[in-house]
């Protein structure tokens, strides 16, 4: 059994962020939330893995190398576009050949791994196996529709009126059946060959489709809310531990991680949190389940509930909250006359200020 791991794509919902690096490499508790991914894979005993990469090829090939880290083997995959998931099983139809495969979205953060759905599959073998989760708005999601026996009877891509509130999580399992279904199918309205739609063209072809529905189990980490959220629920599991120097007037409170080189003097960090290797915490409150990465300051001031990227500085502000913060930013206050902010803000930017 093969993976293919789809790390291409635009990222539009994680702009600005995603305008100068790939949105599978954010970091989640200080490590790539695709990271995550390919440990569940090579957990599950699959070691041969495709990589789908776009635009952040350079990027994602830097980070993840030949997998070897991972025990795994990657095979890098170009896609030229983000032309849909169903196209990213078309490319990589040389890689798959005749093996099953798993295909996990490179974004996506499957809370326990994959183990017992790979497991299942082996012994089942249906011709696709989807992974369900019920959702407060079906909208924004690939739609399914069960019969009173739980079979999938059809699937939509983000239906106007959804027929169920059961959403596609972002793992999907096939045999080679898949790649008659992508070879067979046609761009969508919004011109994406969709994975809904070739595993809609296996069950019109009367193929064994089989759906998992789980709870609390996965997220997209597509968008800020959902990161901080991911983000949130991997600090709970935080073990403390102290690498860097922490100062006599520091008060380290529940499950806080100083990586190796980190400074921490006259301040307060309340866990779970993780402080990056090398950076500077002075005079500052971080408060629970805030995530501040490698090379970063936070100087005089208050940060909780907050994910800061490699190199940036938060100096002299009062309380920063539900913030996701890129790299090499710099935070500071405004002078107190005129009374006025001054912002240099990249495209897509969302800032809210209290005035
Ligand atoms: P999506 O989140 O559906 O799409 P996107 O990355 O374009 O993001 P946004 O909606 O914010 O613009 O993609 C899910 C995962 O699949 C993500 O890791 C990117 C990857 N992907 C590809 O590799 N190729 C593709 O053609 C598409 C559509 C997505």
């Amino acid at each position: 059994m093969k993976a293919l791991v789809l790390s291409g794509g635009a990222g539009t919902r994680l702009r600005p962020i995603t305008h100068t690096s790939a949105k599978q490499l954010v970091p989640v508790a200080n490590k790539p939330v695709l990271f995550y991914g390919l440990e569940a894979i090579a957990d599950a005993g699959i070691t041969e893995v495709g990589i789908v990469v776009g635009d952040t090829a350079d990027e994602i090939r830097e980070a993840v190398g030949d997998g070897s880290r991972f025990g795994v083997e990657v095979t890098y995959i170009p896609q030229d576009a983000p032309l849909g998931l169903a196209h990213a099983v078309l490319i990589a139809q040389d890689f798959l050949g005749d093996d099953d495969f798993v295909m996990y979205l490179g974004d996506n953060f499957i809370v326990g791994g994959i183990t017992d759905l790979v497991d299942a599959f082996r012994e089942d073998r249906p011709d696709a196996q989807i992974l369900l989760t019920k959702v407060p708005d079906p909208t924004s999601f690939g739609v399914a529709e069960l019969d009173t026996e739980g079979h999938v009877v059809g699937l939509e891509e983000k239906p106007k009126q959804p027929k169920s509130d059961l959403a596609l999580v972002g793992v999907y399992l096939f045999t080679p059946a898949i790649h008659e279904a992508v070879r067979s199918i046609t761009p969508s309205w919004r011109g994406e060959l969709e994975i809904t739609h070739a595993i809609q063209w296996l069950i019109d072809a009367e193929r064994r489709v089989r759906s998992t529905t789980i709870s609390g189990y996965w997220k997209d980490t597509g968008n800020v809310t959902d990161m901080l959220e991911v983000n949130r629920s991997v600090l709970e599991s935080v073990q403390p531990l102290n690498e860097g120097t922490v100062d006599e007037a520091s008060e380290l409170i529940g499950r806080v991680r100083i990586e190796a080189g980190a400074t921490v003097t006259g301040s307060r960090i309340v866990g779970p949190a993780i402080v990056g290797a090398g950076s500077v915490v002075r005079e500052a409150y971080i408060g629970p389940f805030t995530s501040v990465s490698e090379d970063c300051r936070i100087e005089d001031s208050e940060i909780e509930y907050s994910i800061v990227l490699r190199g940036s500085s938060v100096t002299g502000v009062r309380r920063v909250e539900a913030s996701l913060i890129g790299r090499d930013v710099e935070v500071t206050p405004a002078p107190r006359h005129p009374s006025a902010h001054r912002l240099v803000l990249g495209d897509h930017s969302k800032v809210q200020i209290s005035s």
